[in-house]
């Protein structure tokens, strides 16, 4: 390709528009532009992004550009969402390149391997099971979200991390108040996050003492992670796995509910993650050296999106990109990210998704929306996109 000269036209930002649909129809546009798309941050940053598959690929993969929030340049999409800076707290290892951060992989990676989480599979159908439970009992109603798709990833991390079951409903609520946007002000999201810390903390101290069967304990034994800097994992893998998963369930709920066809077939856990890519703007990259990417000439301390959702509905990687086919072949979904911080939670949230997709349908055959889909309150909080709710309804089975 021939690099373009001109500057290119910046569109605006923010990059989301309230109401419009996810993912939004300009990335369609975006991605027939030549080159990358200019856009600048509110302090006049220049910011360049990507929407084509290979692009958004070589973006990840490049020793070029960094993900260090504190870097000059860095894209700053949102100060708020809880979301600790990494100067506050040591651990925080997506914001680290390589090789800070490859100690802090190297260390987990055992931790979510496809033979360790599935290990974890009977733990995470009882967590399933009894929230299915407690929806059959309450009624012949539920909000899904409330009720299923944000418990299920926070019950499931706090087994995985080794929370006593006493103190799960604290854990609970806690991670709920500091992701669900709408339903807290800020004030509360920053108390719930500083309580968090502070249980966490006391949590690794027990596990200094009396170490058990858990990621803590085990992450202690490796002694490559300090305690201190054990915190900032343990807030990472909470925050980073929770909203994240939860959206997955609920819209993954909505298109089986929608596709009907699709639901009991496993592959539909692999085409949600594609069709939704709930994380579009979450792999925020700033570049170290001028780089080339897609022809384009991006300079040294200036800001890159990476916009997944726009790659996972690229037509030259996948075959009739807009259309749910679980049945698609092409597997190279960006969803998860790419490169050396690629997920490292993608095995449980595949277990986590599968799991309640099979138990939800099984146990409430029945289940459908209790609103037209077009009046689904959709969630954009400036970077993971979702529902805020979801009800449904069934129909009580009669009773003898
Ligand atoms: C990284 C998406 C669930 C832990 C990432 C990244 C994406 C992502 C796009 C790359 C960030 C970057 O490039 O800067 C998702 C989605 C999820 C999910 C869509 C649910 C459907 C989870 C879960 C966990 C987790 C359940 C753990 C319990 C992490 C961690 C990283 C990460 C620790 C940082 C990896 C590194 O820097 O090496 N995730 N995630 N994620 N995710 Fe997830």
């Amino acid at each position: 390709m021939t690099r373009p000269t001109t500057e290119p036209e910046a569109v605006p930002f923010p990059l989301r528009i309230p109401g419009e649909p996810f993912p939004p129809p300009r990335y369609e546009e975006y991605r027939r532009r030549e080159g990358l798309v200019l856009t600048h941050m509110p302090n006049g940053g220049r910011v360049w992004l990507v929407t084509r598959h290979a692009e958004v690929r070589a973006v990840l993969t490049s020793k070029k550009v960094s993900a260090n929030p504190d870097r000059e340049g860095f894209p700053h999409i949102s100060d708020t969402m809880g979301v600790p800076r990494q100067e506050q707290i040591p651990g925080w290892f997506v914001g680290l390149d390589s090789p800070e951060h490859d100690r802090f992989r190297k260390a987990l990676i055992p931790e979510f391997t496809v033979r360790r989480v599935r290990g974890m599979r009977p733990s995470i159908e009882r967590v399933v099971d009894g929230l299915i439970d407690s929806m059959l009992a309450a009624g012949d109603s539920a909000d899904l979200v409330a009720d299923l798709a944000l418990p299920v990833p926070s019950l499931v991390i706090s087994s995985l991390l080794g929370v006593p079951p006493v103190d799960r409903g604290f854990f609970e609520s806690r991670t709920r108040t500091l992701v669900t946007i709408r339903n807290s002000t800020e004030q509360q999201r920053d108390t719930a996050a500083k309580e968090l810390l502070r249980y966490l903390n006391r949590l690794i101290g027990i596990k200094v003492s009396w170490p058990g069967d858990d990621l803590i304990s085990r992450l202690l034994a490796t002694g490559a992670i300090s305690t201190q800097e054990l915190t900032g994992v343990l807030m990472l893998l909470l925050i980073a796995g929770h909203e994240t998963t939860a959206n997955n369930i609920s819209l993954g709920v909505v298109t089986l509910l929608l596709n009907p066809e699709w639901i009991g077939d496993r592959r539909a856990v692999e085409e949600t993650l594609r069709f939704h890519s709930v994380a579009d703007l979450v792999s925020l990259r700033v570049a170290v050296e001028d780089v080339e990417i897609g022809g384009r000439l991006i300079r040294a301390g200036e800001g890159i999106i990476p916009l997944v959702a726009a790659a996972n509905h690229d037509q030259e990687a996948f075959s009739c990109p807009h259309a749910f086919d679980p049945g698609r072949t092409e597997r190279h979904h960006v969803a998860f990210g790419y490169g050396v911080h690629q997920c490292l939670g993608q095995n449980l949230v595949r277990a986590e998704m599968e799991i309640v997709y099979q138990r939800l349908f099984e146990r409430i055959p029945a289940l459908r929306l209790a609103v037209p889909v077009e009046e689904l309150p959709l969630k954009y909080d400036g970077v993971l996109c979702g529902l805020h709710e979801l009800p449904v309804r069934w129909d009580r089975p009669a009773t003898a």
